[in-house]
């Protein structure tokens, strides 16, 4: 039987690439795969390109790397310009989704400054919708410098994750939910959190879990560490008892730093069975 907790390292594409530039990544993510399968079978990797890019890299790509939306529309099709939903992002055949990314959330010094918009009430109604259509969830969450400094990270991570909670109804909703804990502070900085620090937030989260949920959510639950992730840094992270994955933003963007993420995943990464 599969581990509970399988590491599992999403590369987060963000707002970049070019139908061509996206190709290429792919053709070099297969070769990756193809040169070291064990590691993609041990490792859940997923890769989560533009919506306009997720048609091309959904035919291309090695089954084994699985692919994500960046977000997605609260509910149903209909008069919605602009949006995507989870019932067309299945017909695709997605199957995962990231949900409440810092770069989209209302609050945080994010890339949209005033135009933030993504209310904690908007997160819940997109888990609830996704989870409804059967999709797999990564949800963010993470403090900024600020808060960091104030020494509130794990109050802040209870608070964004807390109108998630309330939306997830079933042990088997629980088992489509991954937790991604990115510190503001650390994404796209070059600065990671140290594996002590990143190690108390996602202990702080999991403990939360058993008491506010159970203790078998929290103990099956995994929690990717997200923030500047490098083929450096992530052997260390790999290592600590409640890291279990990443969520990779920059790197991801080159096979060779993305795959060398993997095979620490492989080699290091908490893997239980
Ligand atoms: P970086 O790895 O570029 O810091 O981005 C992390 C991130 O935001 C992934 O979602």
């Amino acid at each position: 039987m599969e581990s509970p907790r399988k590491f599992i390292v999403g590369g987060n594409w963000k707002c970049n690439g070019t139908v061509a530039s996206v190709s290429k990544l792919v053709d070099e993510l297969n070769a990756a795969v193809e040169a070291n399968p064990e590691d993609f079978k041990s490792v859940q990797a997923i890769v989560a390109p533009s919506f306009v890019h997720i048609p091309i890299v959904m035919q291309r790509i090695n089954p084994l790397i699985k692919v994500a939306a960046q977000d997605l529309h609260f509910g149903h099709c209909g008069a919605y310009t602009g949006e995507v939903s989870a019932d067309q992002l299945k017909d695709l055949g997605v199957e995962w989704v990231i949900i409440g990314h810092s770069e989209r959330r209302a609050g945080t010094a994010s890339n949209y400054g005033v135009m933030a918009f993504e209310s904690p009430e908007r997160v819940q109604w997109k888990v609830s919708y996704a989870l409804s259509r059967g999709m797999k969830v990564i949800i963010c969450c993470g403090e900024t410098l600020h808060e960091r400094k104030a020494e509130v990270s794990i109050d802040i991570c209870k608070t964004q994750l807390w109108p998630v909670v309330r939306a997830i109804h079933s042990a088997e909703e629980w088992k489509r939910i991954v937790i991604a804990y990115e510190p503001v502070w650390a994404i796209g900085t070059g600065v990671s959190a140290s594996k002590a620090d990143a190690e108390v937030v996602h202990a702080g989260i999991r403990s939360w879990l058993a008491k506010e949920v159970s203790k078998e959510v929290a103990s099956n639950v995994r929690i990717q560490y997200g923030g500047s992730v490098s083929p450096k840094n992530c052997m260390d992270l790999a290592q600590a008892t409640d890291i279990d994955g990443f969520l990779v933003g920059g790197a991801s963007l080159f096979a060779e730093s993305f795959a060398s993420i993997i095979s620490a995943g492989a080699k290091f990464g908490r893997n239980e069975s």
